[in-house]
């Protein structure tokens, strides 16, 4: 039985690192997410800044960032995420850090990033408050975070609220967590339960010392998935 929420996460995605870059192929259903972190980053950060995609997985994002000349750091729970990712990108100058399910301290220097995105993890945290605080310490003075998380208040957020009570009941029973598909989703539910508005992420964040940003999306990212929300910091 897995310990902690990231050794939880770190399994889950350690199943799904062979498929998880395929969402991101041409109109794949992750594309969209390149995209908004690159609208994101550009022109808050300089040219060639060290940008740390933290939960990065197989580093999608963080390749096409390396391509526009960003330096980029992923670091992951997931082994096989990384792994994937490193076979898959041999061109991108990516520094890959695996780390361990138990990390309480990120394996960086005091203000070694001018920036830090977090794309669809930050809801997998048990401790989102030391996360912050870890994100705080390894940026510069004035560098970003920006995260996407779930939006608790789009319709199918809902549904995985009410449904996920029941996932937790169904995978007590013997076998069910290994069923093709159902099982990996049930697990999904299980561990992908921190859910906060906008003002709770935001009083987190100006707990571990954070100020909010202004930025404006195209709405054809914001349209791309409503069920997601952009938090962004300095
Ligand atoms: C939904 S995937 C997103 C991957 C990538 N950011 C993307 O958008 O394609 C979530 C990632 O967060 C990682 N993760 C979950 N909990 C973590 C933790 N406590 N520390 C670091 N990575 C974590 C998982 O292993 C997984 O690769």
């Amino acid at each position: 039985m897995p310990e902690n929420a990231a050794q939880q996460a770190g399994l889950l995605f350690d199943a799904k690192a062979q498929s998880w870059e395929s969402k991101y192929r041409p109109n794949g259903p992750l594309a969209f997410r390149v995209k908004v972190f690159a609208a994101l980053l550009q022109g808050r950060v300089e040219p060639g800044a060290a940008v740390l995609d933290f939960g990065g997985g197989t580093g999608a994002i963080a390749s096409a960032l390396s391509r526009r000349g960003l330096r980029m750091t992923v670091c992951d729970v997931s082994e096989q995420m990384i792994e994937t990712g490193k076979q898959l990108h041999p061109e991108a100058a990516i520094d890959w850090r695996p780390l361990p399910a138990n990390w309480k301290r990120l394996p960086f220097a005091d203000r070694s990033f001018a920036a830090i995105i977090a794309s669809s993890v930050f809801e997998y945290l048990n401790g989102v408050e030391n996360v912050l605080a870890e994100c705080r310490r390894i940026l510069q003075p004035g560098g970003k975070l920006f995260f996407s998380v779930p939006n608790p208040a789009h319709p199918s957020r809902k549904f995985e609220r009410w449904l996920r009570p029941l996932a937790v009941l169904l995978l007590k029973i013997p076998g069910v967590a290994r069923l093709p598909k159902i099982g990996n989703y049930l697990r999904y539910l299980e561990v992908s339960r921190a859910r906060f508005s906008q003002a709770q992420w935001r009083q987190k964040a100006a707990r571990a010392g954070f100020r909010p940003v202004a930025v404006q999306l195209e709405p054809a990212h914001l349209a791309a998935n409503q069920a997601l929300m952009y938090l962004a910091f300095e």
